[in-house]
């Protein structure tokens, strides 16, 4: 069970990484947010005063950068040359130019080389757009998690609320929709399901909800209950 590979593709807002944390604990794997990794390299392209279409600078950039994904209790810290940058990547700079940058082959082919030595050694719960059809080819068990376009955008406003940072529902649509469409139409490793994954509309389903069906297509994968349950 603990070299498992669990991967979690979909568009924003479907709900991969608050899931992918659920199950990761539940079935005692590693939970890996690639997005975070790109949200990394965006930051501190911006810092650096990089442009967003320079891809040699961006790419040498990606293959400089000392990025680690630290386990938190529940959460990950996002650590990048030894400093920490949890909450700044989730800035709304870094989330209108981080669809940009990953649209780059040698940003991706870098990430991409992280992402897969990290599952090499153990197992993980890993989510993003490219993990069940680039990534983790292999992957035991691939979730396509989606939810409608009005959804996706009620829960970020929700989210962005609680933050004490109110935005208006019809821009917050837009900017989700322009996101997903470049992830979905770029040329490389575009957002897509796997032809192997098990798809979950979340629209109407609870966080629990949705965590509990993956973890049974798990146990139905190893085809025996997990240890420590029940
Ligand atoms: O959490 P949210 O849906 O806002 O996005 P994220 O998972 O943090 O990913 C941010 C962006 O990184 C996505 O919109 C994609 O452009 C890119 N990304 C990617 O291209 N491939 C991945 N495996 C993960 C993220
Ligand atoms: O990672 P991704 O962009 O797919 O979504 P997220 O960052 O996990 O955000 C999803 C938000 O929707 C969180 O605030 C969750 O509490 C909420 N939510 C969910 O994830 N799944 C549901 N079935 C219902 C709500």
């Amino acid at each position: 069970m603990n070299r498992m590979k669990v991967a979690i593709d979909g568009p924003a807002g479907a709900g991969k990484s608050t899931v992918a944390k659920i199950v990761a604990e539940r079935l005692g794997l590693l939970y890996i947010d690639t997005g975070a990794m790109y949200r990394a390299v965006a930051l501190k392209a911006i810092q650096a005063g990089i442009d967003l279409s320079d891809q040699e600078s961006l790419t040498r950039l990606a293959a400089d950068l000392d990025i680690r994904l630290n386990p938190d209790g529940r959460q990950l810290r996002v650590v990048v040359n030894n400093q920490d940058v949890t909450d700044q990547i989730r800035s709304q700079q870094v989330t209108e130019s981080v669809s940009q940058i990953a649209t780059i082959p040698g940003v991706r082919a870098q990430l991409v080389k992280i992402q897969r030595r990290i599952a090499q050694t153990q197992g993980v719960v890993m989510d993003g757009r490219d993990i069940g059809t680039q990534v983790l080819p292999n992957a035991e068990v691939k979730i396509f998690l989606t939810a409608s376009l009005q959804e996706r955008a009620e829960r970020r406003m929700q989210e962005l609320a609680a933050k004490g940072e109110p935005v208006n529902l019809e821009e917050l649509k837009n900017s989700i929709a322009k996101r997903d469409a470049r992830d979905s139409q770029r040329e490389f490793s575009p957002l897509c399901k796997a032809e192997d994954a098990h798809v979950i509309d979340s629209t109407s389903l609870s966080v629990s909800q949705v965590a509990e069906q993956i973890v049974e297509l798990c146990k139905a994968h190893i085809g025996t209950n997990l240890q420590g349950e029940e």
